[in-house]
């Protein structure tokens, strides 16, 4: 199947540079050590969550027979860009509208010819995927299950894998405050482990955390740097928009495995679990949509999944300088939901670092879309 993705809706160029921002920003205190408890010794590090995907998908090749791999619908590309990469044939399951999966339907999905299947946890949220990765196992097929928004829960399962899941991922810069890595768990052992940058690359990781570029940029031009901040470093160009197959050789920088080593997620956990209870409680009775789910689940959320009626809202969140997301450029596929959520569905968000000022300026802003 050829692989075409929507276009973009709204240019970030357009928008002021974000104060509420949908990550936590860094600050020295991240680096404290603690004593961990987390046994980080069976995750191999990567350079973001799309190269441990890839990594993952490369090393569960099959050499002898088809590779065909199912994915939701419902993505973002920089999850299907890897296995597009490596040549695998894609195809893509419906989503319900609370992202969860129609067992039935999944099970049609499951036909002779598919050898992968990957489940993704939307959010932070678990959705129906334990169900759907067991029926994929029961079917023989290679399990690869996706937490990039999972990290507190992708470590917390470290200590008991499912025999029925192959490979697990997951993004560190989406809950901590790090500007990349990713993490990948592998059942069976790797073939090439992803090796560290020069001492050079990580001093650039490093001041790129620190803000020093964007500090002299910012000197230099009189001007906010608003792309720079979303600048990984070390880009290459690649025919993929999002993906880079040169990730698959590095580790993270050694400063994102010490601020994860360092990061109390007990602490983590239960803050984002406020956060977003507090948010959705504020939200229930606004009129421009509602919240995906009414109440954080078990999981440490990645961010608040909020559907809008109106989909321009979007800009207007974005003008008064909250970082909201979408998934715009979702591929095309016959997912009814999919294609309506790419530019109804955001996600506000409910980190750890969150003031309550900030909630509450989230909370007004939501309310206030009801003048359009
Ligand atoms: C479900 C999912 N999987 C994988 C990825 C890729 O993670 P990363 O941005 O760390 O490469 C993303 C990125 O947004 C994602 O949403």
């Amino acid at each position: 199947m050829d692989v075409k993705f929507a276009p973009v809706l709204a240019n970030a160029n357009n928008f002021p540079v974000a104060t509420i921002r949908a990550t936590p920003a860094f600050c020295l205190t991240d680096f404290r050590q603690l004593k961990q408890s987390t046994d980080f010794s069976h995750c191999i590090y990567t350079r973001n969550g799309r190269a441990a995907i890839g990594l993952a998908a490369q090393q569960l090749m099959h050499s002898d027979q088809p590779n065909i791999v199912l994915l939701p619908a419902y993505h973002c590309p920089a999850l299907v860009e890897p296995f597009l990469w490596l040549g695998y044939e894609v195809r893509f399951y419906p989503v319900l509208s609370d992202l969860s999966v129609d067992e039935v339907i999944f099970g049609q999905f499951l036909t002779k010819d598919v050898s992968h299947c990957l489940l993704v946890s939307f959010f932070g949220f678990q959705q129906n995927s334990k169900q759907l990765i067991t029926l994929a196992a029961q079917a023989g097929k290679i399990v690869i299950e996706d937490c990039a928004h999972g990290l507190v829960d992708f470590l917390q399962q470290l200590d008991q894998p499912d025999p029925a899941v192959a490979a697990r991922i997951c993004s560190i810069n989406k809950i901590l405050p790090t500007i990349e890595g990713g993490l990948l768990y592998l059942q069976q052992p790797i073939k090439i482990k992803p090796k560290y940058c020069s001492w050079l690359e990580e001093a650039k990781g490093l001041a790129f955390l620190l803000k020093v570029p964007q500090f002299i940029h910012s000197l230099k031009s009189k001007k906010t740097p608003s792309n720079l901040s979303e600048k990984q470093p070390q880009a290459v160009a690649s025919q993929f928009k999002y993906f880079n197959p040169e990730d698959l050789s590095s580790a993270s920088f050694r400063h994102t495995k010490m601020i994860l080593q360092a990061s109390n997620f007990a602490k983590i956990k239960t803050k984002r679990l406020a956060n977003y209870n507090y948010l959705a409680s504020g939200l229930a009775e606004v009129s421009a949509g509602h919240c995906l789910y009414v109440a954080a689940g078990t999981e440490a959320p990645y961010v608040l999944p909020f559907l809008l009626n109106d989909a321009n809202d979007f800009q207007r969140l974005r003008m008064q300088k909250i970082q909201v997301l979408r998934w715009e450029e979702v591929a095309y596929s016959q997912c009814k939901v999919s294609n309506d959520y790419r530019s109804r569905l955001i996600q506000l968000p409910c980190h750890h670092k969150l003031k309550q000022t900030e909630l509450d300026y989230i909370i007004n802003a939501m309310r206030n879309l009801v003048s359009h």
